[in-house]
């Protein structure tokens, strides 16, 4: 979908395609306009958010869409105002829409709009051999109205480019895994060098030399080579501490010899969405050319039931020099993530460490696809994540971590085994485990198993891959930016 911006007119003098009429709740009551009358009168018009209609005046459409009350107009109002209007320009099968409103700081508003729009607009359609079969039609192009139309395109060009960096991610968590394995990700994250970022992959064998047998213990029954990559952005002071994302890469989790059951195991190939969200972040801060020093690291393997594959029972020694005994080969994520986090702690030095993975089938019990868990050793980053989740829409939720969960992961013939003890907890103890490998380091782990794929799709994310993280992360690296 193209996006515009055009110099605010009369609506009435639009030449080509549909028509969109915004109104606050406020403005809604006042409203004079044939349509909006028509449509208070025959749909209970009022304004509220969740409102679209449209309506045939003189042989014209016209979309009318509430904004909700003018007091909680905040971003994510205006984003959702912009991602309703290309719902119901989708519904309606419409082509060319233009949107029109009366709204204070015009032209940021008008950005914040056609971001919301941006995000509805995506769809993973390349696998349709004619993408005419892709049954939800898109809006071709959508242009939005202000009063100063070149101010709104500045302030866009920045969510522009969020919004592509979060479809870059969609894009990878999409990928089927015959597509996108360990070695064909690693190519990917190769050419991003071109965006200015350092990008340096690990093979097996520099891993053994590390001597990370955690992750490699992962994916040694598969055929594809596992690999780490390291991503660099050097945009803050030289010398400065970076700030630190590492990412679980599972191209696909079959449980290994722990098989999972069939039903649905074809999600598992979202398994690497914490990865694509460390992705897709970095691309965005060097696209966006942020102030700031930032490494993110990510573990890419393959987790396959195979004659070379591990066993349950089997002991590994992580690179941190720790043991673990891998009771279930399905608990393999925290196993990745392991030495990447022991690597990505001792070798840079980070003010702290955010890390993302789809860990735990536990948190999707607990959370569904609503809110992340989040778990973290110091209450100031955690409260800062807690409020860029509020602020962009991507939340999460704090739950606890303590000694007593710390316990449950001790095992009897290692230093600790990849499963709590007992039925409980689950999310809680796989983040007990992820704490052992980042020493006094501050730490935050996003559960992101619920939120990384919406079955059903909501305002800001369709239907698919959401991308849930880029957002939310960006912000926070803003508020360590000069
Ligand atoms: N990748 C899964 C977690 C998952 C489940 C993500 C459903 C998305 C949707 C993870 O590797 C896993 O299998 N975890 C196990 C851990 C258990 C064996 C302790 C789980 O949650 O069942
Ligand atoms: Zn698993
Ligand atoms: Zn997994």
């Amino acid at each position: 979908m193209k996006i515009n911006f055009a110099k605010a007119h009369d609506f009435s003098t639009l030449k080509n395609g549909v028509a969109v009429l915004v109104f606050t709740e406020e403005q809604a009551k006042k409203a004079n306009i044939k349509a909006v009358k028509f449509a208070k009168e025959n749909f209970d018009f009022s304004g509220k958010s969740n409102q679209s209609f449209l309506v045939s005046e003189n042989g014209k459409l016209i979309g009318i869409v509430g904004a909700g009350s003018e007091k909680k107009l905040d971003e994510l109002a205006l984003n959702k105002v912009g991602s309703k209007i290309v719902a119901l320009a989708n519904g309606a099968k419409i082509k060319n829409v233009s949107v029109f409103f009366d709204l204070k700081n015009a032209a940021d508003a008008a950005a914040k709009i056609a971001f919301g729009a941006a995000l509805q607009s995506y769809r993973f359609n390349k696998y349709f051999e004619d993408k005419k079969k892709d049954k939800a039609f898109h809006l071709e192009s959508l242009t939005v109205t202000a009063p100063d139309a070149a101010k709104a395109e500045k302030e866009y060009a920045p969510l522009k480019i969020l919004a592509d960096n979060i479809f870059f991610t969609r894009d990878l968590v999409s990928e089927p895994s015959n597509v996108l394995n360990p070695e064909s990700y690693a190519e990917i994250c190769k050419t991003l060098s071109k965006e200015g970022l350092e990008v340096q992959v690990f093979g097996e064998a520099e891993m053994k030399k590390l001597g990370m047998g955690s992750l490699l213990g992962v994916g040694q029954g598969s055929e594809f080579e596992s690999k780490m990559v390291i991503f660099k952005w050097n945009g803050g002071k030289k010398g400065e501490a970076p700030l630190a994302f590492v990412g679980k890469g599972v191209t696909f989790d079959t449980g290994g010899i722990s098989i999972k059951p069939s039903a649905n195991m074809e999600d598992m190939k979202t398994d690497m969405a914490g990865s694509a969200v460390v992705v897709g972040l970095m691309r965005n801060l060097a696209q966006r050319k942020a102030k700031v020093n930032v490494i993110g690291a990510i573990g890419l393997v393959e987790n396959m039931p195979s004659g070379t594959a591990q066993r349950p029972g089997d002991v590994v020694r992580s690179m941190s020099g720790q043991t673990i005994e891998v009771i279930n080969t399905d608990a393999e994520g925290r196993l990745v993530l392991a030495d990447v986090l022991h690597y990505t702690n001792t070798k840079f030095k980070p003010k702290f460490i955010v890390d993302l993975a789809t860990l735990t089938g536990a948190i999707i019990v607990a959370l569904a696809d609503v809110y992340a868990g989040l778990f973290c050793n110091d209450d100031d980053l955690a409260k800062k994540i807690e409020s860029c989740g509020t602020k962009t829409g991507e939340r999460a939720w704090r739950l606890p971590i303590g000694a007593e969960y710390d316990e449950m992961i001790n095992s009897d013939i290692a230093d600790m085994k990849n499963v709590g003890s007992g039925r409980g907890a689950g999310s809680i103890t796989a983040a007990q485990f992820l704490k052992r490998f980042v020493g006094e380091t501050k730490w935050a782990h996003l559960d992101i198993a619920g939120v990384a794929w919406k079955g059903k799709g909501d305002a800001m994310a369709v239907k698919g891959a959401s991308g849930y993280g880029v957002r939310l992360l960006n912000e926070l690296v803003k508020t360590y930016e000069k």
